[in-house]
């Protein structure tokens, strides 16, 4: 099924002059309607429909087992929701990862489906003839270096990555090669900030980090986590800007201590 596909105010050239300008780009996740809206109305400038609703949304302990149709009915949810915001949206582990036709297949449905301004790739070289070939195509495409959570059992946990020289020359070579393709931006996870900010000078398309430090063009969190309704996760990086679990089960109790005491509804709430 087809949506309609409109430009927001935020694209791909308003993320560019903000980079020259050096205005710093607010990025979060979202992954439906409502918490969409509410992104959005904040000032949000670039929405991610990340396949980190494999862990927030559906339970699970790694972004691995989300499927393109999940992605699609998220992505659609949110766009629905979205004025301004730029939208893009996760490739789910394994699209891109072969054949370039199912990987432009997999970036095609997306746009189609979800009516998203494009799609985030994580990966390096290794990855490029999928990403030219969704270039080509006319797809907008984000990158995502350093922490690639797709790549966990590679690289055996969640740490800190490019420590080593190799992999940050590794990280910088592969950030050019993209930068180089045409992405428009740059996702570095958990990478040490001096090695993300020398990445920001070398690239002109806008990085977006996420435990990557201050110097990057942008910052982005899940918005579960920086809203504290994830309560576990609680890594170095992460600022917490509310604590909604404790809000949310607060209310919700008082709601079951109502209903138990015929409390509610009372008059006023029924007809
Ligand atoms: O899926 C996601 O939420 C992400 C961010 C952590 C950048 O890729």
């Amino acid at each position: 099924m087809s949506v309609e596909s409109k430009v927001r105010p935020v694209t791909t050239a308003k993320l560019a002059e903000m980079k020259r300008s050096g205005e710093k780009i607010a990025m979060l996740t979202s992954y439906d309607y409502s918490m969409a809206r509410i992104v959005d109305a904040a000032g949000v400038d670039v929405i991610l429909v990340g396949d980190s609703a494999a862990n927030v949304m559906a339970g699970y302990t790694t972004t691995l087992p989300i499927t393109l149709d999940m992605m699609i009915y998220h992505a659609a949810s949110v766009v629905r929701a979205v004025e301004r915001a730029f939208v893009v949206v996760d490739m789910p582990f394994g699209t891109c990862s072969g054949d370039e036709q199912v990987a432009l297949a997999a970036a095609v449905r997306i746009m189609k489906e979800s009516g998203a301004d494009g799609v985030k790739i994580e990966g390096g070289e290794e990855l490029l003839p999928c990403i030219r070939k969704i270039l080509a195509a006319g797809i907008p495409v984000m990158g995502h270096l350093g922490l690639t959570p797709q790549s966990v059992h590679q690289f055996g946990g969640y740490g800190l990555r490019a420590k080593e020289e190799a992999e940050a020359e590794k990280l910088l070579r592969d950030a050019r090669l993209l930068d180089e393709a045409g992405c428009f931006g740059l996702v570095l996870e958990k990478i040490p900030a001096e090695l993300a900010a020398r990445v920001t000078q070398a690239v002109s398309m806008p990085t977006i980090g996420i435990g990557a430090g201050s110097g990057c063009d942008g910052q982005v969190l899940v918005v579960h986590d920086m809203l504290g309704i994830n309560k576990g996760f609680k890594p170095k990086f992460l600022r917490r800007y509310a604590d909604l679990f404790e809000t949310m089960t607060e209310a919700i109790g008082r709601y079951v201590a109502d209903v138990r005491a015929v409390d509610f509804p009372n008059e006023n709430e029924q007809y």
